[in-house]
């Protein structure tokens, strides 16, 4: 069956209490088990990966170079490593940069992502909704 890595950033772990007027009131639990049961609809399966640690979001994006393709949110990472960016440049799965908040209306240094120029596509501004839509976005065929 073909994967998909839904890799979560610093501080994700605290949705559902985390500053709700901008990240709302669902948990990561919530969205990860949201994202499980329309990969069943669809025929994927994912496999969910959440670190505060830089590092170790590099190594989760290698692990999942194999993937049929991984929903990143990099979280602040997205706005400054070269390190996470190069792990998405080595690998060949698309990688879908995603934001539950609109970064571009927020402050000046959110509208900067180094992550976005190797990533396939962006959603954000959605809430919980965005995972959703990349899901359907690397379930869809692309030309
Ligand atoms: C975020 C936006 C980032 O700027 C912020 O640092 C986050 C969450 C989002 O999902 O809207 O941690 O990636």
């Amino acid at each position: 069956m073909r994967r998909i890595a839904v890799i979560n950033g610093p501080n994700l772990n605290l949705l559902g209490t985390r500053e709700p007027d901008k990240y709302g009131f669902e948990t990561l639990e919530s969205i990860n088990a949201r994202l499980a049961r329309l990969a069943a609809e669809l025929d994927l399966k994912c496999e969910f990966f959440q670190s505060n640690s830089e590092g170790e979001l590099v190594s989760a994006v290698q692990r999942a170079a194999e993937t049929a393709g991984v929903i990143l949110n990099a979280g602040a990472y997205t706005h400054y490593s070269i390190a996470i960016r190069d792990a998405i440049a080595a690998i060949r799965a698309p990688v879908v940069e995603v934001h539950i908040s609109n970064v571009h209306s927020r402050e000046e240094f959110r509208r900067v992502s180094v992550i976005a120029p190797v990533c396939a596509g962006i959603i954000a501004g959605f809430g919980s909704e965005s995972y959703i839509l990349a899901l359907r976005a690397l379930a869809a065929p692309r030309p």
